[in-house]
């Protein structure tokens, strides 16, 4: 900043003393957080500046910047997508790629890896590299993590989100955005709120109880703003209760800077901004995505100047929000000498994205022991499917990444393999669409033909047959999975399900390995192998980590984020009828019971449940324990779980913890997940393991008393591996 000043020459003694503070600014908050002291500070600069000035920082400069203040030596907020890479550079008031060649970044894996993982460690370290590669292309707000909860598997934005469960979307949120904060970059929680839908996301009205509002859709964001300390938070396209997002007294005054006294600003998405005077009053902060450029392009550009000039806006509002967008300069050191410069696709980064994608892996089934295939045994290995060769960094409508690098999963084989095993590669199955008219969906987005290309099986058929094993790489990609559209039904596409069969029928040691962002039908396809992993778009190092996966160097530990059901009517949203909704309004009728929620409390036996994920070791869990049998409110219970690795192989085991409230005065779900943890044991050892729930964790949301509710009484833990996995359980009372 000081070095602009020098280059304007003509810099006023009153604006050095403005830098002066800014600069010293940054030792206050360091120092002390954002304190007295720096609010002070903060008022003064606010006071040096014109309403004009004021108004110009409220909005867009640019497609992903918005304006600073030349005068005064600030410089734009730089925005970047997000939520799994740093997105290429796009033209200043384009959404063209301005075509550079130093804007390549990781693809770090996407939203439903991550969550796999259930580390929030690893969250931290995957916020950390996305926040390091953000600070080196000069950002200041990442827009991520996204994390709006799975409420129906045909989403078509699933991938960028992390699951079903509130509790493990607080878990890797927090960790998420505490790492990309360590790197000087502001984390964006996205899309508040209820943005659970593409179908009409510009229109649709969300109606929700406000015990699943809060229970199960505002859960993770609260965590990202009390525990993690976000520093923006981006309104969504949708309604909730009539008022949009972006100008929603309740969900952005009340809730998010009244209750949970989030400091930071708050940024429309691209284009949710319908009006200046209620934006301004409920909650926006920037608004982002105009109607071209310039102030006159803006709800809170020109027009809002008039609107408070003709006195319908209090100024005082204005500078609230110039003091949150300051508070985030701050916060983020931006401007200061000792800001983190960060690095891209640093040997740090590329270990952090292969470890991420290495855990995300869920073996789902593996019945016949076919996996992990050995490389004595193996001497030849048939290789089919699109997505052998398909990359996922980009695709679809939205946010991508010019990926450094992205290792495809016959890559990944290739690698490791060398020549020690004969590669035979056929395709199997080809991404098609149907480019017709009539079958375009919204967005002019192509159907899928499902037509099998029988001339692709049958050439995968006689190498199959062949072959000592054969491994298909088939699910989805990102154009068939895509923002601003949902999928019409679970079916896989391109035929590939007749490819599978044909296949399997001929080579039993075939293994299929899912690479999609949310579930599909796989009831044919889990009939069909013996053997199935799952796995969500994976990144740069994902052919790496498959290879490995199969090969056994790493014994999978990936846990479903999301139950797969065995139809789209066992998904309540679909059930009750209530996906994409009617009129413009879509009713969130089922409530809390979200996911295994529904599933468990209604007895519905889904195909694989949350939670599941096998390991080429098996693991018992010999006892559950608590420090004490009761508790007090205020109290925290450390449960001592004693866990065995009781197979051949070293692996890790992940811990689930979830609690069933036994004497509730209200309707609770079947269980709700309340800890977790991850353990790596030697075959033959036995470990403790240490969770601790703080008893204000057992609470419900009370919509009648308006607040959280730990009801005294029993209360059963329930430890296993899975959801419906449960090895043991033990009573604790509350009083
Ligand atoms: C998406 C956001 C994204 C923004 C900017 C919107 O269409 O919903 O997630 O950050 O565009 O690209």
């Amino acid at each position: 900043m000081l070095r602009l000043l020098k280059k304007q020459g003509k810099a006023s003694c009153m604006i050095l003393f403005i830098a002066i503070f800014l600069v010293s600014l940054h030792t206050v908050y360091s120092e002390t957080g954002a304190g007295t002291d720096a609010d002070a500070k903060i008022s003064a600069i606010i006071s040096q500046m014109t309403l004009e000035e004021k108004i110009v920082m409220l909005h867009g400069s640019s497609l992903f910047n918005s304006a600073g203040i030349e005068r005064l030596g600030i410089e734009e907020m730089k925005f970047t997508d997000g939520p799994f890479g740093i997105r290429e550079e796009l033209g200043r008031n384009s959404w063209a790629p301005v075509g550079a060649t130093d804007d390549s970044a990781t693809f770090l894996p996407t939203g439903p890896a991550l969550a796999a993982t259930w580390n929030n460690t690893l969250a931290l370290e995957y916020g950390k590299c996305i926040g390091a590669e953000a600070r080196a292309r000069g950002k200041d707000v990442l827009l991520g993590p996204a994390l709006n909860i799975f409420r129906t598997p045909l989403c078509g934005r699933n991938f960028d989100y992390f699951t079903e469960d509130p509790f493990l979307n607080a878990g890797i949120t927090v960790g998420y955005v505490k790492g990309v904060q360590s790197q000087d970059v502001a984390a964006c929680l996205k899309h508040y709120a209820l943005n659970n839908q593409e179908t009409e996301r510009g229109r649709i009205d969300v109606q929700v109880d406000e015990r699943a509002l809060r229970e199960i859709y505002l859960y993770g964001f609260e965590a990202g703003i009390k525990q993690g300390g976000a520093l923006t938070v981006m309104g969504s396209y949708n309604k909730f209760r009539g008022a949009w997002l972006c100008e929603n007294d309740y969900l952005m005054n009340k809730m998010l800077k009244g209750e949970w006294g989030f400091k930071g600003l708050v940024v429309s998405d691209w284009g949710a901004t319908h009006s200046s005077v209620n934006s301004a009053l409920y909650g926006l902060d920037v608004e982002m995505g105009g109607r071209g450029s310039g102030p006159d392009a803006y709800f809170m550009g020109s027009a809002l100047l008039k609107a408070v000039q003709e006195g319908q806006v209090d100024e005082k509002i204005i500078d609230e929000k110039v003091r949150r967008i300051l508070h985030v300069m701050f916060s983020i050191k931006k401007q200061q000498p000792d800001r983190a410069t960060g690095a891209i696709n640093t040997p740090e980064h590329r270990q952090t994205v292969y470890n991420v994608a290495a855990e995300a892996i869920v073996l789902l089934k593996n019945s016949a022991g076919v996996l992990p295939l050995n490389v004595d045994k193996v001497h030849t290995l048939a290789v089919f499917g699109d997505n052998a060769m398909e990359k996922h960094a980009q695709g679809g409508f939205g946010a991508g990444v010019k990926a450094k690098y992205e290792i495809t999963p016959l890559a990944g084989l290739q690698n490791r393999l060398q020549d020690k095993v004969k590669i035979n590669y056929a395709q199997g199955y080809k991404k098609q669409f149907q480019q017709t008219p009539g079958g375009r969906r919204f967005f002019g987005a192509p159907a899928p033909d499902n037509t099998p290309d029988t001339t692709l099986i049958q050439e995968a058929v006689k190498i199959a047959k062949s072959s000592d094993a054969v491994v298909i790489f088939a699910g989805s990609n990102r154009n068939f999975e895509s923002e601003a559209r949902d999928r019409t039904d679970l079916q896989l596409p391109f035929g590939q399900v007749e490819l599978i069969q044909a296949v399997a029928a001929v080579n039993p040691n075939t293994v299929v390995v899912m690479i999609t962002g949310a579930a599909f039908d796989l009831s044919v396809v889990e009939k069909s192998v013996s053997a199935l992993l799952w796995s969500s778009f994976n990144g740069s190092e994902a052919g790496n980590a498959y290879a490995d996966v199969l090969f056994g160097k790493v014994n999978p530990s990936g846990k479903l984020p999301y139950t797969i059901p065995v139809k789209l009517d066992d998904i309540a949203a679909h059930a009750l009828g209530t996906f994409p909704g009617e009129n413009g309004k879509a009713e969130y009728k089922e409530s809390i019971l979200v996911g295994y929620r529904w599933f468990d409390t209604k007895g519905i036996e889904p195909l694989y449940c949350f939670g599941h994920g096998l390991s080429y070791s098996t693991f018992e869990i010999n006892s559950v324990k608590t420090d004490k049998s009761k508790y007090t409110q205020d109290g925290t219970i450390d449960v001592k779980v004693t866990v065995k690795n009781t197979g051949q192989t070293a692996g890790t085991e992940t811990i689930q913890l979830y609690v069933h409230d036994t004497e509730a005065s209200v309707m609770r779900p079947q269980k709700e997940l309340k800890g977790y943890a991850k353990l790596f044991l030697q075959p033959g050892k036995k470990q403790d393991v240490h969770i601790k729930i703080p008893v204000k964790d057992l609470a419900f949301y009370s919509d009648t008393a308006m607040q959280w509710v730990v009801e005294p009484g029993q209360f059963e833990l329930l430890a296993g591996f899975s959801s419906r996995d449960i090895h043991k359980t033990t009573l604790i009372t509350v009083k």
